[in-house]
């Protein structure tokens, strides 16, 4: 007779002594300690697998809280490059690079975008120097420079793509020659992948790598990051025309094959923890190293419960992220970075 997986086998035993199950097959047998959960355990968590972001702002000595991500602040220059000199401490391999930009410096076309002496130029010019072996990724995209607040430019009523990828790659290149590693197209707009990959040979820049927004949906999780730009209050509409329908899986697939085919070295799918079927069939379907981004919502929902009482934030934390690389991420973006790494190095 086979065996059923947790049912009772027909055994007479089993009538007789009713207290006891007389099970073959306990699972409970392998999570009875501590030790034997580790023999089994199937994913591990390790600083290798984090790429903390980062938001700069003009000036020195200045932290500013963000409300809406408890914990998160907005960094003047020399701050952040001691944030960088802290993760690399803690064996963080990369950083993530976002900019609040002066009001007075936005506009229509988000020209300060190609500044090659813009915040983030400056922010990485300074990182390079004094904390060379952390890698810098930066994304491209125009909302954090314009007025209206969209990743593009906007005509009318529209965000145009083929003028917008014309800016999107002068952006690159600002970012690439002041240092960048990781050029991080996060605008959605169609074929700026191979234009960035093709300028940025042009400009002697092969080594460069490009990590793609692959498949970027348009999410409601991405509430606070608009705060800590300052786009929030300035968005006009939404960014449905560009950023993925959350209903869609096959569409993703296919936008991370063609940023495959334009060039992309890396992928990833964002938002995260709502997203995991997404990041699953991505790994399985290209196998390219894939990440994902645990957005700022997502950090906010956890701080904002952990801060009330309503849950153990330290545990949801770490739960948050090992299901990441369950679901086959090779790494992910996060806003818990730094306490994952102070955690992970304090328990050796
Ligand atoms: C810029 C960009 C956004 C995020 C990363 N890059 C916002 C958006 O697309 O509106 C969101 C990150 C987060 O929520 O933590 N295009």
């Amino acid at each position: 007779m086979a065996i059923k997986f947790g049912r009772p086998i027909e055994n007479p035993r089993a009538t007789r002594q009713a207290a006891s199950l007389d099970l073959v097959v306990r699972p409970r047998r392998n999570r009875r300690n501590a030790w034997v959960r580790r023999m089994v355990r199937e994913n591990t968590l390790t600083t290798d697998d984090l790429i903390w972001p980062l938001f700069v702002v003009d000036g020195s000595r200045l932290r500013v809280p963000v409300p809406s991500m408890p914990g998160v602040e907005r960094l003047s220059i020399d701050e952040a490059v001691r944030a960088a000199e802290h993760a690399a401490r803690l064996d963080i391999p990369c950083i993530a690079l976002f900019p609040y930009t002066d009001p007075s410096l936005r506009d229509e076309d988000g020209s300060e975008a190609t500044n090659p002496d813009n915040l983030i130029c400056r922010t990485v010019r300074a990182i390079k120097k004094e904390v060379p072996d952390i890698g810098i990724l930066c994304d491209v995209a125009l909302d954090p420079y314009t007025s209206h607040g969209h990743d593009g430019l906007l005509r009318g009523e529209e965000i145009v793509n083929d003028e917008t990828v014309a800016v999107l790659v002068e952006q690159a290149l600002v970012q690439a020659r002041a240092g960048c590693d990781i050029i991080a197209p996060s605008d959605m707009m169609d074929g700026r992948v191979g234009a960035i990959r093709a300028a940025l040979d042009d400009d002697g820049r092969s080594e460069v790598v490009i990590m793609a927004y692959a498949a970027k949906f348009a999410s409601a999780f991405y509430g606070p990051f608009r705060d800590a730009v300052g786009s929030s209050k300035t968005l006009m509409g939404d960014k449905r025309t560009y950023q993925m329908d959350p209903a869609n899986t096959d569409e993703a697939l296919r936008e991370v094959e063609l940023d495959i085919e334009e060039g992309a070295d890396m992928v990833m799918v964002k938002p995260g923890m709502p997203y995991l079927d997404v990041l699953w069939r991505v790994k399985d379907a290209f196998a390219l190293p894939t990440f994902a981004y645990q957005v700022s919502g997502e950090y906010a929902m956890i701080m904002a419960a952990a801060n009330n009482g309503w849950l153990d934030g330290e545990r949801a934390m770490m739960e948050s992220l090992i299901a990441f690389k369950r679901a086959g991420a090779d790494g992910v973006l996060s806003y818990f970075a730094l306490r994952v790494a102070e955690k992970l190095k304090a328990a050796g």
